[in-house]
């Protein structure tokens, strides 16, 4: 099978090309390096240095004629997205709908995108929250990766395109990105072992769902065969509190600190976790790696790193 992974020089993305090599799969990167790290693609995957909004991904799609796109590049900074909402809508929504364009022409079968279960759902009436809540984003961020949801789903109707569309909670692990939606633990990572306090935004009683990065991958796997024409959340359907986030992290690095904390940010939701009972049945998928346990596997990571660039 023939995979372009999007993004695939990212964190979640340069996962994915790992288990889709490791799988048997051929597979193409499409990433602008703009958060990604060229040394996370896979030696195995041929590299296309491009924007996914770009001319250029036309001559990608007729070179390398994918089976499936996974869609994974997106500008993923939810606060530059209240700044700047219009540079995230022509990374997130027109680089989408470029992508989708190319799709269509060159009859790739699937698409497997990776929306957002952290920013669409706004504040629920009760969590966790099932694919049947309203979606109503707080966010441009969200709001675009919900209007490629439709896009997607519309293409469907109007071309046969297959999907599978992931709702994430907050993802972790080795290659994340500090700068990122849902850095948190990279980030108190990376300061404590540099000898900084961390700052908390809120008084920590903020909660999010987290998943580790390889439960993330074997959905993502799982979806090449499964979940046709599906939306899925993907989680614990359990709340994780910052401060829980920052104790768990200080105890795995053993940094006695007490946090600082500093006013919320706007478009942030306060409280989110995912019901993930859909993907349960259509993918036979289910999360293995516990909060306490992926935390002590990132940190791990994140000790390595400062080694090696020590
Ligand atoms: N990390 C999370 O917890 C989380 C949660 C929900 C959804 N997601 C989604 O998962 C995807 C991957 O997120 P990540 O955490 O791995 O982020 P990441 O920043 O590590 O990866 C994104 C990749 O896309 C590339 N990219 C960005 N804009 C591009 C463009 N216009 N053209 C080509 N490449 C471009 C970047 O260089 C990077 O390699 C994103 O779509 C994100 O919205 C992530």
């Amino acid at each position: 099978m023939k995979i372009l992974v999007t993004g695939g020089a990212g964190f979640i993305g340069s996962n994915i090309v790992d288990a889709y090599i490791d799988h048997g799969c051929d597979v193409a990167v499409v990433d602008d390096l703009s958060t990604g790290d060229h040394s996370f693609v896979n030696k195995k995957a041929v590299f296309y240095n491009c924007r996914i909004q770009d001319e250029a991904l036309d001559n990608i799609f007729f070179r390398f004629q994918p089976d499936v796109v996974n869609h994974h590049a997106a500008h993923i900074n939810l606060r530059h997205s209240v700044v700047n909402p219009i540079y995230d809508a022509e990374n997130n929504i027109i680089g989408s709908l470029n992508l989708l364009k190319n799709a269509v022409k060159y009859r790739t079968k699937k698409i497997i995108f990776s929306s957002t279960g952290g920013a669409i759902y706004g504040e629920p009436d009760s969590l966790p929250v099932s694919e049947k809540t309203p979606a109503v984003p707080l966010s441009p961020y969200g709001a675009a990766k919900l209007s490629v949801e439709h896009y997607i789903r519309i293409w469907h109707l109007l071309h046969g395109l297959d999907y599978t569309i992931f709702r994430y909670p907050n993802v972790y692990g080795p290659r994340q990105n500090p700068e990122g939606e849902a850095g948190v633990i990279a980030i108190f990572a990376l300061q404590m072992l540099s000898k900084k306090t961390p700052t908390i935004f809120g008084d920590g009683t903020k909660t999010r769902d987290y998943l580790y990065i390889s439960d993330v991958v074997q959905a993502n796997i799982l979806a090449l065969e499964k979940g046709s024409c599906e939306t899925l959340n993907l989680g614990w359907g359990q709340e994780v509190s910052d401060q829980n986030v920052y104790d768990c992290v200080s105890k795995a690095l053993e940094f006695n600190r007490k946090p600082n904390y500093s006013l919320p940010r706007p478009g942030e939701v306060n409280r989110i976790a995912l019901n993930s009972d859909r993907a349960v049945q259509s993918l036979n998928w289910s999360p293995e790696i516990t909060f306490p346990a992926g935390v002590k596997r990132a940190v791990r990571y994140y000790i390595e790193q400062k080694k090696k660039y020590r």
